[in-house]
């Protein structure tokens, strides 16, 4: 295992691009994969969890290309048109390549198996197997719940009227996929709203699908067996990605650092709400629309945080930004109370355990509550010196990269791997800024 060495160097400066959106470059490969021609997709995120997608996608049918850097040509099989994987699929660390594919494969007659690394295979799929086997699929997986699982898709899916009991955008997308090959009309109801790059590239590729709210829920309806057209689309930068950058240069004094090209859908950018909250000096600057959803630029300016008792914005705007805002809370001026996060404890860890364990050992006294963590701000530099464990979860190892920068002493990473799911270029694009790390 890489460990990884973070401490401060020098202040953040430059301007750069983050990799694509990972949630995008997921659906971007599925939809395409049944769409009736050839799609072509620019700025995908090349890491770990994107290519497991292509490659199950590849298993079922679809011709999936990497013309260049982030350039693939994907040629789909149509709506109804995948096919069985001739072995098992392997999903690695990629919670969303498995919940999505397994809403593909439940309206389709075939059989296949998935399973994943030791991160993945503790992570619930109830949440997804509940709603799809009412779709017809049946379902055997390791203790009911886990993988090693094996789906078998049916020829006769029934359309599902669903709400899921948990605010995810995972679970939405695998009922909504599901209902693609399935006749009549799918719906999703949200009691609170998740991100909605499915019902946006649906909408984009000719599916009838319409948004509604009534009653305080948000009703997604989706016409089943639609053509899906081929697109032409262009990722924008991953905010969860650029999210380290933010509070990287937040809290390191003197930085000034402009991240260019960032998906803004207004359902993601809850961290930029929250920081500014916290009184972090961001600036939107450049809207404009790419791929069907609003990006912009980010400029950020070093400034003095303050801890927070509350947050502006919902957590399913912000859902993967919290490990880094905890590590913004540690370096703020006086104590921040983050609740309500009970979806923490199942991610790529359980990231309320793991986030506590990472800042105690680095000298911070958080407190871990069954659904949040009190936070006791340091008004400054936080004493380091610790050893993290990252559990296999990227967003642990960047979070605690970022919270190196303010430590007295420097704080050890113990595995840098985890961070090529999402983020390949992390460590350097961050030494390039001033960043203090080495492997
Ligand atoms: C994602 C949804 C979220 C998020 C994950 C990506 C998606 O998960 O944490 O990183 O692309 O739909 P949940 O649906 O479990 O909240």
């Amino acid at each position: 295992m890489p460990s990884l060495i973070s401490q401060p160097n020098t202040v953040l400066k430059g301007t750069v691009r983050v990799p694509g959106d990972k949630s995008i470059s997921h659906r971007s490969l599925m939809l395409a994969s049944l769409a009736v021609g050839t799609s072509e997709v620019t700025g995908l995120l090349e890491g770990e969890d994107v290519l497991a997608t292509a490659a199950a996608m590849r298993a079922m049918g679809a011709t999936i290309d990497r013309l260049g850097e982030g350039h693939w040509r994907i040629s789909g099989v149509g709506v109804g048109g995948l096919m069985e994987p001739d072995d098992v699929i392997d999903m690695g660390n990629s919670g969303t390549s498995t919940r999505l594919i397994m809403g593909l494969i439940a309206s389709h007659p075939i059989t296949v198996t998935m399973t994943g690394d030791a991160s993945l295979r503790g992570r619930p799929m109830g949440r997804v197997t509940v709603p799809l086997t009412q779709v017809g699929a049946s379902f055997s997986a390791r203790e009911d719940k886990y993988l090693p699982l094996t789906v078998t898709g049916t020829a006769m899916p029934m359309p599902l009227d669903y709400t899921p009991p948990m605010a995810s955008a995972q679970v939405k997308s695998a009922v909504l996929l599901a209902g693609l090959n399935t006749p009549g009309i799918t719906r999703v109801r949200e009691r609170v709203a998740t991100r909605d790059h499915t019902e946006r590239m649906l909408s984009a590729m000719g599916a009838d699908i319409t948004v509604t709210e009534e009653d305080g829920l948000r009703t997604v309806s989706l016409v089943g067996q639609p053509e899906l057209r081929p697109i032409s689309l262009d990722v924008p930068g991953d905010i969860s990605s650029a999210a380290f950058l933010l509070v990287a240069a937040s809290i390191v004094p003197g930085s000034d650092v402009t991240i260019e090209n960032v998906g803004l859908n207004p359902l993601r950018t809850g961290i930029v709400a929250a920081l500014q909250a916290m009184g972090a000096d961001i600036e939107i600057v450049n809207e404009r629309q790419l791929g069907g959803e609003p990006v912009g630029d980010l400029h950020v300016k070093a400034a003095r945080l303050h801890g927070v008792d509350s947050l502006p914005v919902d957590p399913s705007t912000m859902i993967d930004e919290f490990p880094v805002l905890f590590c913004a809370a540690a370096v703020a001026e006086g104590p921040s109370r983050f609740t309500g996060l009970e979806e923490l404890r199942v991610k790529e860890s359980d990231r309320l355990a793991v986030m506590a364990a990472g800042l105690k050992a680095n000298g911070i006294a958080v407190e871990e509550l069954p659904d949040g963590l009190v936070v006791p701000g340091a008004g400054g530099r936080v004493p380091g010196g610790g050893r993290v464990e990252t559990h296999l979860d990227h967003r642990i190892a960047m979070s605690f990269s970022v919270l190196g920068q303010m430590a007295e002493a420097p704080i050890t990473i113990d595995d840098a791997r985890p961070i090529q799911t999402s983020f390949p270029v992390f460590i350097d694009l961050m030494k390039g800024l001033g960043a203090g790390l080495s492997l």
